[in-house]
């Protein structure tokens, strides 16, 4: 039987066709056409203020730790249950993650935690959209207004999803996406920074202009642009912009098909968790997750190693995620210890990721569950 891989970037509209237009207009740099219609079709479809495509969810966190000009001696509240960037962003402009632990249902930081990590060096929380599932956001916002603090959404995984009705990503004053290749909407590399509040927009074209009022130029405001401010190389190129652009046109039918496969995967699994032998993902009622990760809790490491071993010898790749970021070598650096973050250590020992991606098929899905079935019934 054919391999099922873990993940695959697949083209689902016109790319090919978009991105050979971008060649032959003579312009492949970033900021030109197919990047100012990709920040449209996102505005407009999140109600978002104003949007920056960038070449990476790194480079829009980056931009953010800018934004909220966080500095040497700042701490900054963050889930270590998270990809490096969220952290490092941060860390580059000299300020301290401070590490708080996750809720075990749906793996992202525990609200109730956060009051007590709040001190006066602290200046932003970090809002990161486990698999798509929103963190609550009233509590977050609740405890940023009390304490004046800068709220960014990391919400890399989190395009299309919504708590309480609203889009992930318009909660915080700043959100960031990504189009990574293992993400729902891809471009190989690719991000956005949502710029919700109007106090960041100019700012935020600097930073992301290199540091000039190119914009400005741009917009015929001033006859010629230059280094006005901090800033760096944050666009993509056209290249990646119409790929993108391609993409988004797709957005419903790419989402259709993921939840239709990850729906698959949880009713099927479903007594399997009944029967005690794993956990699925849970998630309020108030919160539409859109279908990113479909993953499975196994009862603890040797069983999760066992697993993801005897899915392979099935030739499907399944595989773990986050290695916690406060017991990394960094994060040892930083100070932290393991034995700090008891439900960020144990859920990150346990979890296992499933293949999902746009072309695979409902048949493929099934073959997965029969085979996680076969693992733990024999
Ligand atoms: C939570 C989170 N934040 C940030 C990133 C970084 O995204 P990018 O690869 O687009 O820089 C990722 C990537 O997977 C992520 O999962």
């Amino acid at each position: 039987m054919p391999r099922i891989p873990f993940n695959k970037p697949s083209t689902v509209g016109k790319e090919n066709e978009y991105v050979a237009e971008a060649i032959a207009s003579g312009q492949i740099a970033g900021s030109g056409p197919f990047a100012a219609w990709c920040q449209q079709l996102l505005e407009q479809r999140y109600s978002i203020q104003k949007v920056l495509l960038t070449h990476s969810c790194t480079a829009a966190l980056e931009m953010a730790a800018l934004l909220c000009e966080v500095e040497t001696g700042d701490e900054v509240i963050m889930p270590s249950y998270t990809f490096v960037s969220t952290a490092n962003a941060f860390v580059l402009r000299g300020a301290q993650p401070c590490f708080v632990d996750i809720r075990p249902d749906t793996l992202n930081i525990d609200e109730k935690l956060i009051e007590d990590a709040i001190n006066e060096r602290t200046k932003v929380i970090v809002a990161v959209h486990y698999a798509g599932v929103g963190c609550e956001m009233d509590e977050i916002m609740r405890l940023a207004d009390k304490y004046d603090l800068y709220v960014i959404e990391d919400a890399a995984q989190a395009l299309d999803a919504k708590y309480r009705g609203r889009p992930l990503g318009t909660f915080g004053q700043l959100g960031c996406f990504s189009f990574h290749e293992t993400k729902n909407l891809v471009s190989g590399e690719g991000g956005a920074l949502a710029v919700n509040c109007a106090e960041f927009a100019d700012a935020a074209d600097i930073i992301h202009q290199k540091g000039t009022n190119r914009k400005q130029f741009l917009r015929g405001e001033v006859d010629k642009y230059t280094w006005v401010g901090v800033g760096s190389s944050c666009a993509p190129s056209e290249i990646t912009a119409a790929f993108l652009y391609g993409q988004l046109q797709q957005q419903d039918a790419v989402q259709a098909a993921r939840m239709k496969l990850w729906c698959t995967y949880h009713q099927a699994l479903a007594d399997l968790e009944q029967a005690g032998c794993l956990v699925r993902p849970h998630w309020p009622e108030y919160c539409c997750h859109n279908a990113h990760i479909y993953y499975i809790l196994a009862a603890d490491f040797p069983e999760r190693q066992a697993l993801i071993e005897h899915l392979a010898e099935h030739d499907i790749a399944a595989t773990f995620h986050y290695v916690p970021l406060h017991t990394s070598p960094m994060g040892l650096k930083l100070g932290y210890q393991s034995g700090q973050l008891p439900v960020t250590e144990d859920v990150s020992q346990r979890i296992v990721r499933l293949p999902l991606y746009f072309e695979l098929t409902e048949a493929e899905v099934l073959r997965v569950v029969e085979a996680v079935r076969e693992f733990y019934q024999g």
